[in-house]
């Protein structure tokens, strides 16, 4: 059979350690974990079973495994001790029998994404990146349906526009917007990449660069994909009416919103339905039988037998985009129903803020 591994590792500390071990969390404080995290072993979390491709029938199995360090420790620690527990998390899957090894949020984001880890394996690596590029926009773009926003006149943005995961999403994005807005925390960098979308001339979108996150309250459609451990996204920088993706993990748009802006439609990006009658026999936060997208591409690979290093480094290429998409859609994978603070977006919750956005009579004729 077939098979895969796929590294977790706690982003909310406290949170994900209760998840594989209750009494543990209940004994330590963050600090505490701060400070003993990176001595812990690489754990085995469960076994994945149930996977079936729609396309061919064929059945995997594969592994959660988990690096024991948090997103602050993968920021701070020396780049080296960190690709070294990110190796031996990979070697534990190896030893359990995965062809193929994902690397989740931020073990994906560390140093050079992913590159020096697929070097150090035996087994092929992944971060996930491309199909997460387009499960993001998936997503978005059904959201602006639902939002009755036409993308050809959406004002649009990417946050964290420089990033691997930003790059791409503003790449595609620039072709079905009318104006698109890169932000990011360095004017250069913004500038560099906003030159190479217009010399490949594949669109006529009027582009703009910040680094400052006010330019929110002009756009329709936003894209969220920074590395930060805080949230970037208050509930001021938003316009009523508009949509925000947030593929980050931790997440860049911030709590408050969900209790603060009734008026405005926050969506997880990232999470799709898995073929077959999936059990992860973990509980990572999301309903059953539905994945990350970066777990979809590991996953998707391997009933593919596609053993092979696919999304690594800080550039991925639209055409793996591109093909991954068609990989995961021949074998069953689907955009998932939304999520928003881990809760599900029915439609009377669409319809609120639909209405909540709307301008009163009153407001209409005062202006
Ligand atoms: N949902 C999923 O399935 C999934 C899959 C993979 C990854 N992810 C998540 O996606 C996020 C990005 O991953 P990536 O691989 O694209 O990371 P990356 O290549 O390191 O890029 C992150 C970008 O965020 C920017 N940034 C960091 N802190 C910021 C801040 N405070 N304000 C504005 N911009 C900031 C960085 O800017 P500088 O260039 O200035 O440093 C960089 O451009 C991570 O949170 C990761 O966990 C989610």
């Amino acid at each position: 059979m077939d098979t895969f591994g796929f590294i977790i590792h706690p982003i909310d500390p406290k949170r994900d350690i209760s998840r594989k071990f209750p009494l543990l969390a209940k004994l330590v404080n963050e600090r505490q974990i701060y400070r003993y995290a990176p001595y812990f072993p690489p754990v085995y979390i469960s076994e994945i079973t149930g996977i079936r491709s729609a396309f061919s029938g064929k059945e995997i199995k594969g592994w959660f495994v988990a690096c024991p360090l948090t997103p602050a420790h993968v920021l701070q620690l020396p780049e080296k001790r960190v690709y070294r527990k990110i190796i031996d998390t990979g070697r534990l899957a190896e030893r359990l029998g995965a062809k193929i090894l994902g690397l989740g949020a931020y073990t994906s984001v560390a140093g050079d994404g992913g590159v020096t880890i697929a070097k150090a394996m035996d087994v092929p690596v992944t971060t996930g990146d491309s199909y997460t590029v387009s499960v993001a926009l998936q997503a978005l773009y059904k959201a602006a349906e639902v939002m009755d926003i036409q993308l050809e006149h959406a004002s649009a943005a990417v946050v964290g526009a420089t990033g691997t995961i930003g790059r791409v999403c503003a790449e595609l994005l620039a072709e079905n917007v009318a104006r698109l807005h890169l932000i990011g925390r360095k004017i250069e960098t913004l500038e560099r990449l906003r030159d190479e979308i217009v010399a490949a001339k594949r669109s006529a979108v009027d582009l703009r660069v910040s680094t400052d996150m006010s330019v929110l309250k002009e756009s329709d459609l936003i894209v969220t994909v920074t590395s930060s451990m805080e949230s970037v996204i208050e509930p001021e920088h938003l316009r009523a009416g508009s949509v925000v993706c947030d593929v980050a993990r931790p997440r860049d748009v911030s709590a408050k919103i969900a209790s603060t802006r009734d008026d405005v439609l926050v969506i997880d990006g990232g999470m799709v339905d898995v073929p077959g009658l999936v059990d992860f026999h973990f509980d990572f936060g999301f309903p059953p039988g539905k994945a990350y997208a970066c777990m979809a591409e590991t996953i998707a690979l391997a009933l593919e037998g596609r053993f092979e290093d696919y999304s690594l480094g800080k550039q991925i290429s639209r055409a793996r985009v591109e093909e991954i998409t068609a990989i995961a859609e021949k074998h069953g994978f689907r955009l998932s129903g939304f999520r928003s603070f881990e809760r599900a977006v029915t439609d009377e919750m669409i319809d609120r803020v639909r209405q909540k956005a709307r301008p009163t009579h009153i407001e209409f004729i005062g202006k």
